[in-house]
């Protein structure tokens, strides 16, 4: 997956006066604050520099997981069409982005933000955007303090409530969900941590009357072993910029999420989820499944021809 050209050539724009050498350095300092994943509340991103390496480095990953989440949800209601998007922890408007590409058309987006420099460079971006991204409206605010915006269709936190501490994410997460009109998306690393952060804020979404709608095809206790996580991946293509910051070769890198879609509208769930990559054996695919019965394993034989070909088209996270 790539960026929307839009989007891309914007980025470029901004990047390019910036040294390579020095992205790349900033680019591993923050990547290792990251690594450390705190939760305890610190500002991870503190200036423009973190800001320029942030959006270098992890905007094309988070755009895709994003994406992938956003596609998921829309896939689960093909006929829902959100008017308003409140994005919180937005950084440089990731979200916004990926929320317009899956073909969603705002009537006003709104994005909370702590860092004034990340505001600057995602006002800059969006210039480059269609009508609803340029007329976002950005508020400096801490999500911990207050946070009071009025209801939204469609309220999203992509890899923002894991840098909160516990208590906070709660309160925070509450405050979100009385926004939410239609759906409530959470993104968070593909890490067991940061499913362990998913886990706890989708039970508290189900007491508060939640349906999970993606990725868990039912409301029931989460059957993910002890030591396992549920995650899924998005492939990202890699720019030149982003290899020379990121000192690798390959022409793509998996970003690896988690996440949860809690609904207050009717219908739109799935029988079941795949849960990781389909095994191609001789003869045969090998699927890893959720269910509300459980996960459990599916096979599908190329003898039964209909059935091969529908299963070809499931992907580690595709849902039927
Ligand atoms: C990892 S970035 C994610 C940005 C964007 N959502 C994305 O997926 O690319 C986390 C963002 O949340 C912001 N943030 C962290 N804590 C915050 C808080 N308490 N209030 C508001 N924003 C916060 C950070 O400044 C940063 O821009």
């Amino acid at each position: 997956m790539e960026l929307p050209g839009a989007l891309q050539q914007a980025l470029e724009a901004e990047l390019h006066h910036a040294a390579p050498k020095k992205l790349a350095r900033t680019t591993s300092e923050l990547s290792l604050r990251y690594r450390k994943d705190p939760s305890d509340g610190r500002t991870l991103i503190r200036n423009a520099a973190d800001v320029r390496a942030y959006a270098a480095f992890r905007m094309p990953a988070t755009f895709a997981a994003a994406y992938m989440v956003l596609e998921a949800v829309r896939t689960a209601l093909p006929q829902w069409a959100p008017q308003t998007l409140l994005d919180v922890g937005a950084g440089p408007g990731t979200v916004m982005w990926a929320a317009a590409a899956v073909g969603w058309s705002f009537d006003s987006i709104t994005l909370l933000e702590r860092e004034a420099a990340m505001i600057d460079l995602g006002r800059r971006l969006a210039q480059k955007g269609e009508e609803s991204i340029r007329a976002a409206r950005w508020i400096k605010t801490d999500l911990s303090r207050d946070g009071h915006v009025s209801g939204h269709d469609l309220v999203t936190a992509a890899y923002v409530l894991g840098e909160l501490n516990e208590n906070t994410r709660q309160a925070v997460l509450e405050r979100l969900w009385r926004n939410t009109r239609g759906v409530l998306a959470v993104i968070e690393p593909g890490t067991p941590r940061g499913f362990e952060r998913i886990k706890q804020m989708r039970q508290r979404l189900i007491e508060q009357g939640a349906v999970i709608l993606a990725p868990c095809p039912h409301d029931r206790p989460c059957p993910m072993e002890e030591g396992d996580w549920c995650h899924f991946a998005a492939r990202v293509s890699r720019t030149r910029l982003h290899r020379l910051v990121k000192s690798g070769e390959l022409a793509y890198e998996d970003e690896k999420f988690a996440y949860l879609a809690a609904s207050r509208l009717p219908g739109g769930r799935a029988n079941a989820r795949v849960l990781r990559r389909p095994q191609v054996r001789k003869g045969h695919l090998v699927f890893t499944i959720c269910t509300a019965e459980g996960i459990g394993t599916r096979i599908a034989a190329k003898s039964d021809k209909e059935a091969y070909r529908q299963a070809r088209k499931l992907k580690w996270g595709s849902s039927f």
